[in-house]
């Protein structure tokens, strides 16, 4: 799973976010032949400007909900003048900004930047103290804070246990319940030094810091991260023309599921590998252009240690299903 645990060796305002699995992208996108692509998880641009930068007639649509991907796109736009265009809200709305059958290559490439995890106002890190909010867009929603004081024993089961993957979910809502009203659920550091004594402390060989599950589960409901996941993956393909290739990375290993669930359905398969030669030309809208995820190597992983959890699926186009 993907820790937002990085080591942080420099200051907020010298982070660079290194575009993840970026080769491999570009190699199914292939974005030297020519076209007109999207990504739909804009973040710092750096998928962006390597398909804009392929072929000098190549043109992008970038979405991001954080607001302040906007002023990191300014750059993009300067560089490239009107073959980029920047759109400031969830890729979930894509099809109220796009055209069916508009774009040869979609990429996705989830869950959240460098930027943002660094940014101590965006309460992501726990190793950052600051108020925990954690919304990938600030201007709506409830922030994490609010959250970890009024949700149900319900909901922080589903955050904790389900989207953060934590085996002692039971006694992190039981810590997380006891220490409402007390202004430790406000504040990054104190909530984590919570889970982490909820989960007895961190052990010497564990790599990541115990509280990691836990903040990751907190983030992905709080923003309805795996809902707007699937809504948007049917948007993403009816957006593609015949022929176009989606590729999503993903973090979490309950994103990558809806992810392959989704394109082996559109591929005509069986939800389950096991069946993988049962391929039915009626329901088949796509292919699957690898029929495994694609890990980063071991180099990449070395030199970008927030790679070490991606995985990549991508699907080639066909035809749009019948509604
Ligand atoms: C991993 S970063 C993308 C990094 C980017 N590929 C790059 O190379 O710089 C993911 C980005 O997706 C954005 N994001 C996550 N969920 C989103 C949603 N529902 N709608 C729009 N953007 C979203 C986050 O705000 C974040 O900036």
């Amino acid at each position: 799973m993907y820790c937002g645990a990085v080591e942080f060796v420099c200051s907020p305002s010298a982070v660079s976010h290194i575009p993840v699995l970026l080769e491999e992208c570009m190699g199914f996108l292939d974005p030297d032949q020519g076209g007109h692509f999207a990504d739909l998880t804009f973040g710092g641009g750096g998928h962006s400007r390597a398909m804009l930068g392929a072929n000098p007639e190549n043109t992008l649509m970038a979405m991001d909900c954080d607001p302040d991907a906007t002023d990191r796109s300014l750059s993009l736009s300067e560089e490239f003048g009107q073959r980029f265009r920047f759109e400031d809200r969830s890729f979930s709305e894509l099809d109220q900004v796009s055209s069916e059958e508009e774009f040869q290559g979609i990429l996705m490439d989830l869950g959240i930047s460098s930027f943002q995890l660094m940014e101590p106002t965006k309460g992501f890190s726990f190793r950052l103290d600051a108020p925990i909010d954690m919304r990938l867009n600030p201007r709506e929603g409830q922030s994490a804070a609010d959250f970890l004081e009024t949700a149900s024993r319900e909901s922080l089961v589903r955050a904790v246990r389900e989207y953060g993957e934590e085996r002692r979910w039971n006694r992190v809502v039981n810590a997380i319940i006891n220490a409402r009203g007390t202004g430790v659920l406000g504040r990054t550091m104190s909530a984590a030094e919570l889970v982490a004594s909820a989960v007895g402390g961190h052990r010497s060989r564990q790599r990541i810091h115990p509280a990691t599950r836990t903040f990751q589960g907190i983030r992905i409901a709080i923003n309805g991260e795996l809902e707007a996941l699937a809504l948007t993956l049917p948007k993403a393909f009816r957006g593609l023309k015949p022929g176009g290739v989606l590729a999503v990375i993903s973090f979490h290993s309950l994103e990558d599921r809806i992810v392959k669930r989704f394109m082996r359905k559109m591929a005509g398969r069986p939800e389950h590998r096991g069946d993988s030669r049962l391929i039915d030309e009626r329901t088949s809208y796509g292919e699957l252009i690898k029929s495994k995820a694609i890990f980063p190597t071991k180099e990449e992983v070395e030199a970008n240690p927030r790679s070490r959890s991606a995985r990549l699926r991508v699907l080639r186009k066909i035809r749009n299903p019948q509604l």
